[in-house]
């Protein structure tokens, strides 16, 4: 990584070095190749086929209040897709008005992190599905609360036997996980200025937001925040509050305070910033960043074009996503 990194400084050094002077335009397009536009999919795991039965029935369940323990909290309760794909709290409510200990991080283009949560601890979407479903301060449910619920609803029994063909017994939790990183995988947006910028339309920015492209490469911002989403997937030290990140994982002392860069697509809608959601100005989340990562005092002119690069990253989320199923009944 270390080495990764100062190659990429020398890279950027040269690449801002060389090109200054030129023209706006030469600059621009030197910085594209900085950058990843982001795919319409995520790579699809070989055991979870993206069928649009499987999306059909994720979208029911992660709309679905039924599967907390108080009938009363779904996966859109704190991802809603309306507003970016989070709750906007500091740290979320859960069951009996409970505030976890973590701010939510939106769900939209979840599909591309290499690994799941601030701390990592879940692989895939998958597994990630299989925490807030039982976790005590989020829906505070069990895998045999969710089997016997669905199965007293005949439709959803339908449902799984279409998007699960050919299995005996297909209302099972670990198909409840399935079918939901199925519709996740779907939640992407890659019509934003930012996105259509990369894909060759030159004016998709504005000139403060090609500035604050720049920026955004020039002090190193992109060592970490890279790829399709803005983010590396890898761990780095965020040392904030009494949160140890990445340690309570792994128990390995090297990894007290790390924790995995988020993605910073749609992040203009996504306050309030951080872990523990304690910043609630971008501006401000920008300066921290740049003071903490990169020892470098950002001016308010500086964070401000940052922030407006920043805000050409908000995508439109598929209707589709957004329109609110109706959910079938008991009989
Ligand atoms: C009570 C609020 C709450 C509910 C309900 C909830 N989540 Fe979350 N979700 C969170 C919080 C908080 C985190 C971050 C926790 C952490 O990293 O320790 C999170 C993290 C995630 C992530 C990881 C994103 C990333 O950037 O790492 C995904 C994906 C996700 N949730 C999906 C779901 C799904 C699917 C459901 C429904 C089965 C669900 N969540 C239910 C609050 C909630
Ligand atoms: C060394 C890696 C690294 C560098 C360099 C870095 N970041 Fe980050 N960034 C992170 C990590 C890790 C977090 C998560 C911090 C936490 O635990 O809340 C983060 C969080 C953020 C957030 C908050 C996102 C959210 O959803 O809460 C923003 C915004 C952000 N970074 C922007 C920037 C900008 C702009 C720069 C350059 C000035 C930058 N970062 C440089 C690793 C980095």
């Amino acid at each position: 990584m270390r080495k990764f990194l100062s190659v990429l400084s020398l890279f950027v050094v040269t690449a801002i070095g060389s090109t200054m002077g030129m023209a706006q335009s030469v600059v621009a397009k030197d910085l594209r190749s900085f950058f990843t536009p982001l795919p319409a999919l995520p790579p699809i795991p070989a055991d979870n086929s993206l069928t649009p039965e499987k999306v059909k029935l994720g979208k029911m369940l992660y709309y679905d209040p039924r599967l907390s323990r108080s009938k009363l909290i779904s996966c859109n309760t704190c991802h809603n897709l309306s507003i970016g794909g989070d709750d906007n709290q500091k740290t979320s409510i859960g069951h009996g008005w409970q505030a976890g200990p973590r701010n939510a991080p939106t769900t939209l283009n979840s599909g591309f992190l290499r690994v799941q949560f601030w701390d990592g601890r879940a692989p895939n979407l998958e597994k990630q599905a299989e925490g807030p479903l039982q976790a005590h301060v989020e829906m505070d449910s069990t895998p045999e609360l969710i089997i016997k619920r669905l199965k007293e609803i005949p439709e959803y029994v339908e449902l799984f036997k279409k998007a699960f063909p050919g299995e005996k017994d297909p209302v099972t939790f670990e198909n409840v996980t399935k079918a939901i990183a199925a519709f996740e995988r779907t939640l992407n947006t890659p019509n934003s200025p930012f996105n259509r910028y990369l894909l060759g339309d030159d004016n998709a920015l504005t000139l403060e937001q090609k500035e604050g492209m720049k920026l955004f490469v020039k002090y190193g911002c992109i060592a970490c925040h890279n790829g399709p989403v803005l983010s590396d997937g890898r761990f780095h030290k965020f040392k904030w509050n009494n949160d140890l990140g990445r340690y309570k994982v792994t128990k390995n002392p090297a990894d007290k305070y790390n924790f995995r860069t988020p993605q910073l697509l749609n992040v203009a809608v996504t306050a309030p910033y951080f872990h523990d959601g304690s910043v609630n100005s971008l501006e401000k989340a920008i300066k921290i960043m740049a003071e903490k990562e990169l020892g470098k005092k950002l001016s308010d002119d500086e964070a401000k074009k940052i922030k407006a690069f920043l805000e050409s990253m908000t995508g439109e989320v598929p209707l589709e996503a957004r329109v609110l199923p109706v959910l079938p009944e008991k009989k």
